[in-house]
């Protein structure tokens, strides 16, 4: 499909188009791509096995998605294309070391934002198959842009935000962990982020682009109950160890620092709650 952003053509690449999993397809419609138009292409990668249960119930598949096919693009583009890769917060297993202060708290926790060039500690195939495309990227084009986001949001597509709006408007109650810290960051605001990024382009390597502040989930639940005028005690904060439990663990503590954004000179993130607003807003 093509489209427009920013007035510039967009064309969308589904499954349908080219399965990730095979590197001669993914290869082949980047070629049929590159000659529809001289024009140099920034591709922008979002695709990925993102369900982090569903990556540590299938490896193999997780691996060829998020660690290998982010080479195979980067690999096709050609001399004056442009490749940016999206990555994630859970490149970090959210303990002290590692962190951007090195600070932890008594049990071992992070408790400062993780700086671009932090140590990577996946606790997860998802976090590892995820750090692996990040390496395969910059390998096969060290003049590409790798983009850490975090617990992304948006008002269509179902995701955290739009599950904890619905059962809170439906009158129902919301069990939400206290346990697992990140930065919660809605999807225009990220785009807006990529938009900059490409316009300026500041040096290569790996960015961390995030709404500001830091938030759990039950932090973000309480704030929507507020937007939304609904009563707060329907949000009932619960530790990890109490809900049911998943295939794949999850760091306590992810929350991305913007150094090198911010020293990029690109514009830093509106606050979460900001950005909450507007989706609930839209979403109305
Ligand atoms: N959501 C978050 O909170 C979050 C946080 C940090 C980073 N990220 C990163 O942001 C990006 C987008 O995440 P998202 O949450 O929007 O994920 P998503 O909704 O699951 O979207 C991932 C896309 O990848 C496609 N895909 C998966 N396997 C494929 C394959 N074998 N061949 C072709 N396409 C394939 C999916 O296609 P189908 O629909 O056909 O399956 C889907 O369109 C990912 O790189 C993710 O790691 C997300």
């Amino acid at each position: 499909m093509v489209a427009a952003l920013d007035g510039q053509p967009v064309r969308t690449w589904t499954r349908r188009d080219a399965d990730l999993t095979a590197r001669d397809r993914v290869l082949a419609t980047l070629a049929a791509i590159r000659a529809e138009s001289t024009d140099p292409i920034i591709c922008v990668n979002a695709a990925a096995v993102a369900d982090v249960d569903v990556a540590e119930r299938d490896p193999r598949t997780a691996t060829l998605v998020n660690a290998q096919a982010p080479g195979w693009l980067a690999e096709g583009l050609g001399e004056a294309d442009l490749m940016v890769h999206l990555s994630t917060d859970y490149v970090f297993g959210g303990s002290g070391s590692g962190s951007g202060s090195g600070s932890s708290d008594g049990g071992g926790r992070a408790t400062s934002p993780y700086d671009e060039e932090a140590p990577t500690v996946p606790l997860s195939v998802y976090g590892m198959t995820k750090r692996g495309g990040e390496s395969a990227v910059l390998a096969a084009r060290p003049d590409s842009y790798v983009v850490r986001t975090s617990w992304v949001f948006d008002a269509d597509k179902p995701n955290y935000v739009t599950v904890f709006r619905d059962r809170l408007l439906a009158g129902g109650s919301v069990e939400a962990l206290i346990d697992q810290v990140s930065r919660p960051t809605a999807t225009p605001d990220l785009v807006s982020g990529l938009l900059a990024l490409v316009g300026r382009r500041p040096d290569p390597g790996i960015y961390h682009c995030a709404n500001r502040g830091q938030a759990s989930r039950y932090d973000v639940a309480r704030a929507i109950a507020a937007d939304l005028g609904v009563d707060p005690a329907l949000v009932r904060g619960i530790r990890t160890a109490q809900a049911p439990s998943r295939p794949a663990a999850r760091p306590a503590y992810s929350v991305l620092g913007l150094r090198r954004w911010c020293e990029a000179g690109l514009p830093e993130p509106r606050p979460w709650r900001d950005a909450l607003h507007d989706v609930l807003r839209a979403a109305a």
